[in-house]
């Protein structure tokens, strides 16, 4: 089974129908039941349906545990990212393929010796080989341009400065979001595919201009999402 995290600004056009409340260790949880195209996946919006929950303070360790509970083997997730890449321009989509993480207080494990046995994650393959190809498959036979990126999660909410910028650029990185540690490192504990898929929504602090501007409509995208949603969920992915 399928779920689909959804990030800023995806959350605005999918619309939930059924709603499952999952208990966990670290909280209870509500997982949504989406439709498209006559398949039917689980649906989480990583900030809420009224988006209020900031990256830093969402409850990542309940959203994984939930999925996992209810039987999910494959998370998609949906991102808007900033760009420190100019090859990489605010409205293209970007798989990520590796990520930086410079986050601060988050709790990033679950096997950290305390209730459960300490585990140290192996992080050789931490995207989905198999998913990124299909959904390099499925761009293919699109008009919208298709990439892969090193992504740099940082703790925000505040936006990066210039220094910050030049500094990731430096070391690889080619996009910027807040929320994709430790969501990836938590469902792979879970033993879950998981891929990221990010849509560049402006250029980060200094890249192209001095501020930070944003490519304003996501619904633009309903139909491409639908469409990936449901070419993901009839593929068998291993
Ligand atoms: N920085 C961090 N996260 C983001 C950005 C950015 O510029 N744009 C969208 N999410």
């Amino acid at each position: 089974m399928l779920a689909l995290i959804a990030g800023t600004g995806f959350d605005r056009f999918l619309k939930p129908e059924e709603e499952k409340i999952v208990e966990t260790p670290f909280g209870s949880r509500v997982i949504y039941k989406i439709q498209a195209q006559d398949q039917s996946f689980y649906y989480l919006p990583r900030h809420g349906l009224d988006h209020s929950v900031a990256p830093h303070l969402i409850n990542y360790r309940a959203n994984l545990w939930a999925l996992k509970d209810l039987g999910v083997d494959k998370v998609l997730s949906l991102c808007a990212v900033g760009s420190l890449n100019k090859d990489f321009k605010p409205g293209n989509f970007v798989a990520v393929k590796d990520i930086l993480d410079f986050t601060k207080g988050r709790t990033s494990t679950f096997y950290d010796g305390q209730d459960r046995d300490l585990k140290h994650l192996d992080v050789s393959n931490l995207y989905s080989k198999s998913m990124v190809q299909e959904i390099k498959n499925f761009f293919s036979q699109r008009p919208e341009s298709f990439q892969e990126g090193i992504y740099v999660c940082t703790e925000g909410p505040r936006f990066e400065t210039a220094a910050e910028i030049k500094f990731y650029q430096m070391i690889g990185g080619d996009l910027v979001g807040m929320t994709g540690s430790p969501e990836v490192f938590l469902a792979r504990e879970l033993s879950m595919n998981y891929a990221s898929l990010a849509l560049v929504t402006n250029f980060c602090t200094g890249v192209a201009s001095d501020s930070i501007e944003f490519v304003s409509s996501f619904d633009q995208y309903q139909d491409l999402i639908e469409s990936l949603l449901s070419y993901l969920s009839r593929k068998n992915i291993p």
